[in-house]
């Protein structure tokens, strides 16, 4: 069950006490470094056709840098869900009603959420300390998570190492787990969490299976004899500056953090810098774009790293991605329309894997290819994975449809990851009955 998220200003809020709002909130921000999202909401709008969807579509250009998609303009049956930054909020509501588009507020003020979600760490991590233990039921910074992984390698080591593949923009470490029983250059698996960083369930979810992996081998037969015959390699933090920088700055950063002499904004959208059809419609050219697709394909060290690790192995035959949030397992193409060659199959399998998720909670998924399911997107990991050759490429968009959006509380974490589980369970074992 979930709450309603409560706060909130209250509607009698006068205009001088909100001009008193921006300029505390600015001095605060100031002082305390964290971003102060009081007041900030996310509305839900539901666009009624492609008309509407174009209405919305302008509000990024007219409010640059202000209106932020949790949920782009997709297509009419999806709903569109914002952030707007409290200052906007009038002009914002003005505009959506004077355009006949229907709203409503989702999420009433985001700071109450990241109160609650940031005093939930704290008090985790306090136990964490007093019982030298690590949560699989909290979120964790990234220098907490790299430590969790030098402790789990360790105490692993007859199953699981660690590969550092390459270095961030900010030259911070990346890392993936191995999981192997042995031989060389198994056919294998990939499972990428966090490539965006404001996305904290993924990297949760990510542990925590990595945490079930260990646990279950020798004892789940399925994956035991997946393990016998295939490696899996999870990279948790896939984005580790812009992960960083929801900790230590902005909480709601999507992007990577490179920046380029003379561009005033900072990052590059790292699921839309991959080379499988770079720059086309889905992602944007300017920087100041949350889906800013960078100045060529690969230019991100942290995309660049992935490329490298996976081509010189060779033997990828899974590739998964998992963001949040939407519920929905998605395989390519997102840049194009065009169904791909083994589409049936995949259809099929994504089909399964959605049912063994929803046999565990109860959590309804929906699937199909990126550009049907979600929209248009180009550049993603998953279009290239398919064309470099892994058939069996998904995206995950994990919980939930909105209630939370990226800020689902931790007490979801590990029902989220129980559930994801038994999907990618599901699809590796596909894979393993049939070898290519
Ligand atoms: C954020 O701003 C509000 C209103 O200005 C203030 O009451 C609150 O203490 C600030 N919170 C943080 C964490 O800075
Ligand atoms: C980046 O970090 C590595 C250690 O991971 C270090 O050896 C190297 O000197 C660093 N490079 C720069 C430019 O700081
Ligand atoms: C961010 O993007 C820049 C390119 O603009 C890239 O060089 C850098 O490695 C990226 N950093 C991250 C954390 O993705
Ligand atoms: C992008 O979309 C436009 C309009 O829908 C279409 O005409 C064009 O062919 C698309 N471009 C690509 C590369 O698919
Ligand atoms: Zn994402």
């Amino acid at each position: 069950m979930q709450s309603t998220p409560g706060g909130g200003l209250g509607p009698g809020l006068s205009p001088v006490d909100s001009r008193m709002l921006l300029i505390c909130s600015f001095i605060l921000m100031t002082a305390w470094g964290q971003m102060n999202f009081t007041g900030d909401q996310v509305l839900r709008v539901l666009a009624k056709d492609e008309k509407q969807l174009s209405l919305l579509r302008d509000l990024e250009g007219l409010k640059p840098q202000k209106v932020d998609f949790w949920r782009g303009p997709a297509r009419p049956s999806l709903p569109v869900d914002m952030r707007v930054p409290f200052s906007e909020l009038n002009d914002v509501k003005a505009y959506l009603e004077a355009h006949g588009l229907a709203y409503s507020i989702m999420i009433k003020d985001i700071q109450v959420l990241l109160n609650e979600e940031r005093e939930a760490m704290a008090k985790s991590r306090r136990r964490e300390r007093s019982t030298n233990s690590f949560s699989y039921s909290s979120y964790h910074t990234l220098e907490e998570i790299y430590s969790w992984i030098d402790n789990f390698v360790t105490e692993h080591s007859d199953i699981v190492s660690k590969i550092h593949i390459g270095n961030s923009f900010e030259n911070r470490s990346i890392f993936v787990l191995k999981f192997s029983t042995g031989g060389f250059q198994r056919p294998a698996v990939w499972i990428d969490t966090g490539i965006h960083s404001r996305e904290w369930i993924t990297h949760a979810t990510g542990i925590w299976i990595a945490k079930k992996i260990v646990s279950v081998h020798g004892k789940d037969l399925i994956l035991t004899d997946i393990l016998k015959a295939m490696d899996i390699f999870i990279e948790i933090v896939t984005n580790p500056d812009g992960f960083a920088f929801t900790h230590s700055m902005n909480r709601l950063w999507r992007k990577n953090k490179s920046s380029r002499p003379g561009i005033f904004c900072i990052g590059v959208d790292l699921n839309r810098n991959w080379k499988s059809g770079f720059g086309g419609n889905g992602s944007n050219k300017n920087p100041c774009s949350e889906t800013y697709h960078g100045p060529w394909p690969q230019s991100e060290p942290e995309v660049a790293a992935i490329v490298k690790f996976i081509t010189h192995h060779g033997n990828f035959k899974v590739l998964i991605s998992i963001h949040s949030y939407s519920q929905m397992l998605m395989y390519p193409y997102g840049h194009s329309l065009d169904p791909v060659s083994n589409y049936e199959e995949l259809y099929d399998l994504a089909k399964d894997a959605v049912k063994a998720l929803y046999e565990v909670h109860g959590i309804k998924y929906i699937f199909g290819s990126i550009s049907t399911t979600l929209y248009v997107a180009s550049g993603i990991t998953v279009d290239w994975a398919y064309d470099t050759g892994i058939k069996y490429a998904f995206s995950f968009e994990l919980r939930d449809t909105g209630h939370y959006g990226f800020l689902l509380p931790a007490s979801q974490i590990i029902p989220t990851a129980q559930e994801t589980w038994m999907a990618i369970r599901t699809i590796m074992e596909h894979a393993l009955n049939h070898p290519y």
